[in-house]
């Protein structure tokens, strides 16, 4: 084991302030100032990788890159990518259960669901799994599922389906694990009839319109937590124009719609999940 110890980053505050403004402009996340240690934490890889010492060095190389290349990758370092496979399995369940009953009011009509800040893909793929088990993608309108994240490096693990034994051994019980993915070099990989349930994109949800077309249900978990109160209007502007009338958006545990939004409300049907509001829609309440 090597003994060498590894430099503490150093930054001015004009650095960090510099790149948490960056991460802001361009992710719409903050970075709270209890919380700064992150960014040092987060761009050292990235440092070294440049040979640089400072934060200072690479706000340097950001001023003068003619790209936003580099703002990209550290953009992407500093996301908050945390996530599990069946992550609050009882959200997942009803989810499902939501699922099912809107296939069941309408089994013509091809059901839509948006997973918006996907990350590393355990979430849609979760997904995936309780739809496939409940029998909804044998049906003639399988439901689609489409997962989308800012980052670029997060979508092409999601897209390669690939995980290490500890992202594997989170929330994902053996049985589901044997059957939906193959042992290949010490990591765990999602056979091939798994991960093709999934459409993966980038899209950003401060910046782009939502992906085309509208959905059923939208799950949005864990992402808006450090998005400021005015950006977190703005996106749920944007998912009210990607959800079908009487639709779902789903939220993580401690984010809520109240006081933020005139375009959702709480749905009775389904514990914990909001419906978009349209009076004159059918609503998911009457599927409850
Ligand atoms: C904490 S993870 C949550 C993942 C998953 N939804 C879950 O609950 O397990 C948040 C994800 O949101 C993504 N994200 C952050 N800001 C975003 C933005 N402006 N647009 C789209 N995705 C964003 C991050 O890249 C990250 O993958």
């Amino acid at each position: 084991m090597s003994t060498a110890k590894i430099a503490p980053v150093m930054g001015s505050s004009s650095a960090m302030n510099m790149i948490g403004a960056l991460l802001e402009q361009r992710a719409g996340q903050q970075i709270a100032a209890n919380r700064a240690w992150r960014i040092e934490t987060a761009l050292k890889p990235l440092l070294r990788a440049r040979g640089l010492a400072t934060l200072d060095e690479l706000v340097g190389q950001l001023v003068a890159a003619r790209t936003g290349e580099l703002g990209d990758h550290v953009v992407d370092a500093l996301l908050n990518q945390e996530t599990s496979f069946f992550r609050d399995v009882a959200v997942l369940d009803t989810v499902a259960d939501a699922a099912q009953a809107l296939h069941a009011a309408n089994p013509q009509r091809k059901l839509r669901i948006w997973s918006a800040g996907c990350s590393t893909g355990q979430e849609p793929l979760s997904l995936a799994m309780l739809l496939i088990e409940r029998g909804l993608m044998d049906s003639a309108t399988p439901p689609e599922i489409v997962a989308t994240d800012i980052s670029p490096a997060a979508l092409s693990r999601a897209r390669a389906g690939r995980y290490s034994q500890f992202e594997i051994q989170r929330g994902l019980p053996v049985r589901r694990m044997i059957q939906w993915f193959d042992s290949v070099g010490g990591d765990w990989v999602a056979k091939p009839e798994l991960v093709r349930r999934v459409q993966f994109r980038q899209h950003n949800l401060t910046a782009d319109c939502a992906p085309a077309g509208r959905f059923d249900i939208i799950l949005c978990r864990n992402v808006m937590l450090y998005f400021s109160t005015a950006v977190r209007q703005r996106v749920f502007d944007l998912l009210a124009t990607g959800v079908r009338p009487g639709g779902l958006l789903v939220l993580g545990a401690g984010e809520t719609v109240i006081g933020m939004t005139e375009h959702f409300s709480p749905t009775k049907a389904f514990r914990g999940f909001y419906e978009a509001a349209d009076p004159a829609a059918p609503s998911a309440a009457v599927l409850g």
